[in-house]
């Protein structure tokens, strides 16, 4: 006989996996996309890289392949609207979301040029917008009830010098994560933020080879080190997991405290 106010349902810990599921990752031909369409692929789901550059999002595919794991590479411009639309419509419905494709500029405030601030606005935004606003309306006309996850910045929650435009547009897309999961959250679809500190890919090689800049970075982070790859990948397969269930609008700091400083 239970015992009055003893616990009697014994919980399941939910899934860190993703089997069964379709997932987009933008920006996947290197660096941080490309890992995360990795993760993605080894926890299950059934990729689809896209980016540019497509010979080196083959390599990738056919790497995956090696190890039996499912991916598909289509070259896509996310800044081409049409093309966005058309490639979604025909490749969806997505159950999961990696809005990834970014860049930055960096340049002073007071130097900024305008073809810089249009770039990343752009890409850091509009691209952004519109990948996510097809995708979800890809999910909801399919009954999905998916999880999309914006790849942000520290600098969607601090300044970074010489990165004012691209401090803008971080900061852009925790607003439209926030609005997202405000406004899709009763379509059962959760969205979410991660925001990693210095990460070494080859939007970072140029900077980071710099060696006063490099220990500055380190200085600024209290674990030490600035970050690999694999600092990004378990979070963004948590977040787009049934393990993550009823977390939306959050935005996940991946930056070794730095920004407890
Ligand atoms: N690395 C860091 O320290 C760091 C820190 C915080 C946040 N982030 C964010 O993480 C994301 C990825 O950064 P990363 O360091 O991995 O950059 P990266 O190494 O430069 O890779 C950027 C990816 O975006 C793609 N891309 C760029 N323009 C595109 C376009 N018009 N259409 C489609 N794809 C496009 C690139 O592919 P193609 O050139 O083949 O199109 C590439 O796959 C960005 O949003 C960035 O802001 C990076």
């Amino acid at each position: 006989m239970a015992v009055a106010g003893s616990e009697t349902r014994f919980p399941t810990t939910p899934s860190f996996r993703l089997d069964g599921q379709k997932a987009l990752v933008t920006g996947a031909s290197k660096g941080i996309g490309r890992a995360i369409a990795i993760a993605y692929a080894e926890a299950g789901a059934d990729v689809v890289l896209a980016a540019r550059s497509l010979p080196e999002m083959e390599a990738t595919v056919d790497g995956l392949a090696r190890k039996g794991l499912k991916a598909r590479a289509f070259a896509l411009d996310v800044t081409d609207r049409e093309a966005v639309r058309a490639m979604v419509a025909k490749h969806g419905p997505f159950d999961i979301l990696l809005n990834n494709a970014g860049t930055n500029i960096r340049e002073p405030f007071l130097e900024a040029k305008d073809a810089s601030v249009d770039a990343l606005i752009d890409l850091n935004i509009r691209a952004a917008f519109t990948v996510a606003q097809a995708v979800a309306q890809g999910m909801v006309s399919a009954g999905r009830r998916g999880a999309i996850v914006n790849l942000s910045s520290v600098n969607g929650h601090v300044a970074g010098i010489n990165r004012s435009v691209y401090t803008a547009t971080k900061h852009a897309l925790e607003g439209l994560t926030k609005a997202m999961a405000a406004e899709l959250g009763p379509h059962g679809i959760r969205v979410n933020a991660i925001c990693p500190t210095f990460i070494e890919t080859p939007l970072t090689a140029g900077v980071l080879s710099d060696e006063a800049f490099m220990a500055r970075a380190v200085r600024a982070i209290p674990l030490g080190r600035i970050g690999q790859v694999e600092d990004i990948m378990g979070a963004a397969v948590f977040l787009a997991a049934p393990a993550s269930g009823l977390i939306s609008g959050a935005s996940l700091l991946i930056d070794g405290g730095m920004c407890c400083l």
